[in-house]
């Protein structure tokens, strides 16, 4: 549990974490080659650690170097991942283009529905498929296989993060050209490809809609420093909008934030940002803004939501939230309202009209980023909150408490 006094002020300077989206599918990327591969600046992350269990039930030696990760998949000697593991994380179905990659064969099972709604993969498999991946489905178990990978073009329906990510890994192991279409341009899947290209492989375009594979290199080890994580640092603005004071934020790419910046400046903080650093000061007293309305990248992203509607919570007016990406992306608000706020939900639109006071109360995360919000609504509430369920947390912030606490807040974990 955490326990955190509201109505402190935070200042202070932090270094992000390095991006939880982009180690994971990173890793997954490792196990293509048999070599040694150094993951520099890796999150201490409960989905990292998932990650670092499918890698080594593959087979694969993995050990950490203080912030680095090494994996060796010189020794991989299988191409499963049973149940427990597939669902101790929904994104470890990114493991299964680099699988085929490497062994022309796969067998998991299907992540599941999870906190935000269905999590289908039905995009995932049209791309192995036209990839020349036999997949077959049963009893919620996904069996591939595939003589030649070929390349060929792959046409997403949507631009599908983890769907992209996928097919680029699958095709880094087909012969020929792939041209991935309508591709996600999320800054992980540039850094998925920065980290291919330096494992030998032929990857452009990561970044635009088109993405393009020259596949069939044989793939080396490498060393590879992860970008920041924008989430974890659209968390950490949105607490200081929230409660008044000054951060600056060093280790990330101020222009993978810039929705989250601009809205947080309407809001009333300053900031100003180099390519070093993100510096943000607010008096704690904003005001409602435009509609905020989560789109795939460059558009605002959905991770970071949550967070900014906590910080909006006590602003002067209204601010309405149009959830375009995730069914179920609204499951804090209950715990919200628990604490006093003025949220009316219907269907993908949240309505928010800022209150004067928030009072603690006992919440739960109800998932990853609906469990930093109510962190963020602790901290300006009035008395003490009390935020349980906390594992959800600690899939994606290696210490948000500790760096809270580094910022000034009064804020504990107890227990769990
Ligand atoms: C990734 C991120 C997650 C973020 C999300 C959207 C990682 C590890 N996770 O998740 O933090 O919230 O992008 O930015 O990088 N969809 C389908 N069929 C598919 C795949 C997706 O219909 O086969 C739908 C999903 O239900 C969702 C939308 O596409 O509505 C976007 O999902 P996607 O971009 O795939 O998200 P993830 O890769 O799962």
């Amino acid at each position: 549990m955490i326990a955190v006094e509201g109505g402190r002020p935070l200042r202070g300077e932090l270094t992000v974490q390095g991006a939880k989206n982009s180690v994971l599918p990173i890793l997954a990327a490792s196990i293509m080659c048999r070599d040694v591969s150094v993951i520099e600046n890796c999150p201490r992350l409960e989905d990292v650690d998932a990650s670092v269990a499918i890698l080594r039930h593959l087979g694969c030696r993995v050990r950490w170097l203080e912030e680095d990760l090494e994996v060796d998949s010189s020794c991989l000697s299988r191409w499963d991942i049973p149940d427990d593991l597939m669902r101790r994380m929904r994104s470890s179905v990114i493991f299964l283009g680099a699988i085929l990659a490497r062994c022309a064969q796969a067998e998991l099972s299907f992540p599941g529905g999870c906190e935000l709604g269905p999590r289908p993969i039905d995009l995932h498999l049209t791309a192995l498929r036209t990839l020349g991946v036999r997949i077959d489905e049963c009893g919620g178990q996904i069996r591939c296989r595939c003589r030649n990978l070929r390349g060929t073009e792959i046409v997403l329906s949507l631009p599908s993060v983890g769907a992209t990510e996928n097919a680029m890994l699958a095709a880094c192991g087909a012969g020929g050209v792939t041209v991935i279409s309508n591709a996600a341009r999320e800054p992980e899947i540039v850094d998925l490809q920065s980290f291919l290209r330096k494992m030998g492989a032929s990857v452009r375009g990561a970044g635009t809609s088109t993405v393009i594979v020259e596949g069939g290199r044989s793939l080396h080890g490498c060393r590879h420093r992860c970008i920041g994580d924008r989430i974890a640092a659209a968390t950490y603005l949105s607490a200081v909008a929230a409660t008044g004071g000054e951060i600056t934020l060093k280790g990330v790419d101020y222009r993978y934030l810039s929705t989250v910046t601009t809205a947080l400046a309407q809001a009333g903080c300053r900031i100003n940002s180099s390519e070093q650093h993100i510096h943000l000061r607010s008096n704690g007293q904003l005001r409602g803004i435009c509609p905020i309305r989560t789109s795939p990248y460059p558009g605002f992203p959905t991770d970071a939501q949550a967070v900014v509607m906590a910080a909006l919570l006590r602003s002067r007016g209204t601010t309405v939230f149009v959830e375009n990406i995730f069914q179920n992306r609204y499951r804090h608000v209950a715990e919200l309202q628990r604490m006093g706020a003025n949220i009316r939900l219907e269907g993908r639109v949240a309505v928010l009209c800022g209150v004067p006071r928030l009072c603690g109360a006992t919440v739960r995360c109800t998932d990853l980023r609906g469990g930093a919000a109510l962190v963020l609504a602790g901290l300006q509430a009035d008395g003490i909150t009390q935020v349980e369920e906390i594992h959800h947390i600690k899939r994606g912030y290696s210490d948000l408490t500790g760096d809270l606490a580094r910022l000034g807040a009064r804020i504990q974990e107890i227990g769990e």
